[in-house]
């Protein structure tokens, strides 16, 4: 769905403070280092996003590859991290064309809400193709059909209120309510798995796969699944 790719190139109100932003990306960096088995890991963050905090961990790995498909948040990656050697932004067409089995690591966060189911079905195919035959695909943040709005308010709340922003959050509510997201989100909405659905269409991509005990990232009524190539 194009449309969100082009919401996030836009200048765009998701993150309610550079404080929100900043903890927002700290925390998906510490998630993603724990899935990390080896210093010597190749590491791919598929729509990775902004990822402030690629460079730690670009340091717990051998090689990043940060793959975003919108342009400007792309070019901003580029610049940002032109300095780390082990960082390699990347197109998601230039993903395609990786070598198959090169990647130890796999992980997309936050991101299959914003697919197409199709779309989603051929990023599993991709993805699969270029894990290596003991590499792992983390998925997260898969929102589920029972949960609604509501608990995303709540979590952000939450997050805000644990770590000094519950003002902005506040505030950073009442503005989304009145922003492109929630015109968006109203009206192309946001992709929703339950638990069982979500096995399955892994299952049928090719992998073998479980439910993780905690999400990535602060919200902790979406779903994180970890996989890996099903025995053939
Ligand atoms: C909420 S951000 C998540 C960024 C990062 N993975 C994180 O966890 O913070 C959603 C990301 O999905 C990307 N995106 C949106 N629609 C997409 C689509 N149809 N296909 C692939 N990526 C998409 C956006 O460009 C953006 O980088």
């Amino acid at each position: 769905m194009d449309e969100w790719i082009d919401y996030y190139d836009s200048t765009h109100t998701i993150y309610v403070s550079k404080l929100h932003r900043d903890l927002h990306f700290q925390i998906i960096a510490r998630d993603i280092i724990g899935y990390i088995s080896s210093p010597d890991a190749v590491v791919l963050d598929y729509a990775c996003g902004e990822a402030l905090s690629a460079g730690q961990v670009a340091d717990a790995c051998a090689r990043l590859y940060l793959a975003e498909p919108a342009p400007g948040v792309r070019g901003r990656l580029i610049a940002r991290f032109a300095a780390n050697t082990k960082i390699q932004v990347r197109s998601l067409d230039d993903v395609r064309e990786m070598a198959e089995g090169s990647v130890d690591l796999v992980v997309m966060n936050s991101v299959a809400q914003y697919m197409t189911p199709d779309e989603l079905d051929a990023a599993f195919a991709v993805i699969r193709r270029l894990l290596k035959p003991s590499g792992r695909f983390v998925l997260g943040d898969i929102l589920r059909p029972e949960v609604g709005m509501a608990r995303d308010v709540a979590a952000l709340l939450g997050f805000g209120a644990r770590h000094g922003f519950l003002k902005d959050a506040l505030l950073g509510l009442i503005s989304t309510a009145l922003s492109d997201y929630r015109q968006l989100r109203t009206r192309i909405g946001l992709q929703r798995y339950g638990e069982e659905e979500m096995l399955k269409k892994l299952a049928a991509a090719g992998f073998a796969v479980s439910r993780a005990p905690r999400n990535i990232g602060h919200n902790p009524w979406r779903m994180t699944f970890v996989a890996h190539h099903a025995p053939t």
